[in-house]
C-alpha cells in the first residue's frame, strides 16, 4: 500500500484533564509507526513560547487559538498530521480554524474529549481544579469559565468510558476513513 502523504488537522477539544495530550501522544505513535510525518501542537508548551504574554481572557484564549490554528495549517498543508490538545473553549474561535483549512482545502478534523467535568476534577492532572476549589485561581474551564462543547464534532469521544488506545484507535480509523491517513 502507498503511504498517504495528505497533512490533515485534528483538534481535540475538552475540559482540562479530559485526556486530550494523553490520546494525541497515543495517536501520534500509531501514525508515526505507519510512517506519518507528525507534530504534537500542546497547549502548554505553546503558551510557552508562540502564545507568551497571552492570558485566559476571552480575546486571549481566541488569539491562542488562531495562532496554533495558523501554525497548524502551515504543517498540515505541507504534509504533517498536526495534532493539537488544545482546550478552545470557544465555539466561534474552532469554527474560524476550521474555515481558514477550509479555505486551503486543507483537511480538518474536530475531536470532541468529552470526559465529564466531575471525572476531570478527580484526575486533576495539574492540580487547577484543586486550586480553583480553593479560592487560589479563577477562570477555570468548565468550572468558572465558558466551555462550548462542540455541537457537531468530526467525533467524540467518550474518554471516561474507553481506554486510550480505544480512543487512539478510533481516531486513527476515522482518519483512514476520511482518505486523510
Ligand atoms: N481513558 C482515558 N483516556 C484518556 N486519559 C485517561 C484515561 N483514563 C485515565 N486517563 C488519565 O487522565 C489524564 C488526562 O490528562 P491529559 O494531560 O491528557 O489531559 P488534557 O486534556 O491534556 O488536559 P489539559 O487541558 O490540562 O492539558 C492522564 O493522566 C491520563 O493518563
Ligand atoms: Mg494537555
Amino acid at each position: 500500500m502507498t503511504a498517504v502523504t495528505s497533512g490533515a488537522t485534528v483538534w481535540l477539544t475538552g475540559l482540562p484533564s479530559a485526556g486530550k495530550t494523553t490520546i494525541a501522544r497515543a495517536l501520534a505513535e500509531r501514525l508515526r509507526a505507519e510512517g506519518h510525518r507528525v507534530e504534537v501542537l500542546d497547549g502548554d508548551e505553546i503558551r510557552e513560547f508562540l502564545s507568551a504574554g497571552l492570558g485566559f481572557s476571552r480575546e486571549d484564549r481566541h488569539q491562542n487559538v488562531q495562532r496554533i490554528g495558523f501554525v497548524a495549517e502551515l504543517l498540515a498543508s505541507n504534509g504533517v498530521k498536526a495534532l493539537v490538545p488544545v482546550i478552545a473553549p470557544y465555539a466561534d474561535s474552532r469554527e474560524a480554524v476550521r474555515k481558514r483549512h477550509q479555505h486551503e482545502g486543507t483537511g480538518y478534523l474536530e475531536v470532541h474529549v468529552a470526559t465529564p467535568v466531575e471525572v476531570c476534577s478527580e484526575r486533576d492532572v495539574k492540580g487547577l481544579y484543586a486550586r480553583q476549589a480553593a479560592g487560589e485561581l479563577t477562570g477555570l474551564t468548565g468550572v468558572d469559565d465558558p466551555y462550548e462543547a462542540p455541537t457537531d464534532p468530526d467525533l467524540r469521544i467518550h474518554a471516561h468510558e474507553q481506554g486510550v488506545e480505544e480512543s487512539a484507535a478510533a481516531l486513527h480509523t476515522l482518519l483512514i476513513e476520511r482518505g486523510l491517513a
